[in-house]
């Protein structure tokens, strides 16, 4: 896919979502607060000699949702690696509003298949699971030090503030407004159906209260409800 600014806009490549009915077939980006924006600034890749993107510039406004089409393989994906930080450009940057919280949904549904349903939801909001894996690692300690103790109440203070005492049924919440019940919350990802895992990925996602939030093929495996229900919540 090698795509200028005129050509991606001639070819309708990044059209905004708010002229379809429905989802666009690969991926949206979704500001519902109406004040992000994202800015991609001559970017080029290329693997080996396939050049995927030469300096392409294109500008997400805030207020919008936007769909990328393409056929298989002509860099979507990559493309939402790069506007997500995962994959550096070799050319050219992306610049996103400072201090909004971005979360993704990727194509790759294994990621997590080691991991616990309720758990997988919860590293939505990657802050806090870091405060929680350092405030049990803190009490696991056998020599528990003042130290120590001064560490946990600064983590504990910031932990409260981020009302993570609610983080387990606010998770669960989410996960059984999407029908995903109870009995799914302590069984391992890779033990569930793929229908399942997205839903549980989309609960993630959503998980982490994000400002933009990238799709990347969110309907693949999705029940029509749960695409109807994501189409009511992306419109705001
Ligand atoms: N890490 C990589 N190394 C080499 N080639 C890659 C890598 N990732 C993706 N590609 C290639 O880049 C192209 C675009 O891939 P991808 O972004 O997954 O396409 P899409 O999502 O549009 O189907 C494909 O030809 C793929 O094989
Ligand atoms: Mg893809």
């Amino acid at each position: 896919m090698v795509k200028k600014e005129a050509e991606l806009q001639e070819t309708s490549l990044v059209k905004g979502i708010n002229k379809y009915n429905k989802l666009p077939q690969y991926f949206i980006i979704f500001d519902p607060y109406f004040k992000i924006m994202i800015t991609v600034s001559n970017v080029s890749l290329q693997y080996g000699k396939r050049i995927l993107f030469d300096e392409v510039n294109v500008k997400f406004t805030p207020g919008n949702c936007y769909g990328i089409i393409g056929a298989n393989g002509a860099g979507k994906s990559t493309f939402m690696k790069i506007l997500s930080g995962e994959i550096e450009p070799n050319k050219g940057e992306v610049s996103i509003t400072p201090g909004q919280r971005m979360s993704v949904l990727k194509q790759n549904h294994f990621e997590f298949d080691e991991f616990a349903v309720l758990n997988t939801v919860m590293m939505g909001n990657k802050r806090l699971h870091a405060l929680i894996k350092e405030k049990d690692a803190i009490y696991a300690k056998p020599d528990f030090s003042e130290k120590d103790g001064i560490k946990a109440a600064e983590l504990e203070a910031e932990f409260g503030e981020m009302n993570g005492w609610n983080a387990e049924s606010d998770a669960a919440g989410l996960l059984t407004t999407l029908g995903i019940g109870v009995e799914f919350h302590t069984k391992l990802m890779k033990d569930l159906t793929g229908k399942e895992k997205v839903k549980i990925l989309l609960c993630q996602a959503l998980f982490g209260n994000p400002d933009i939030l990238l799709l990347d093929e969110p309907t693949n495996d999705l029940d029509v409800e749960t695409i109807t229900w994501l189409e009511n919540f992306s419109r705001f």
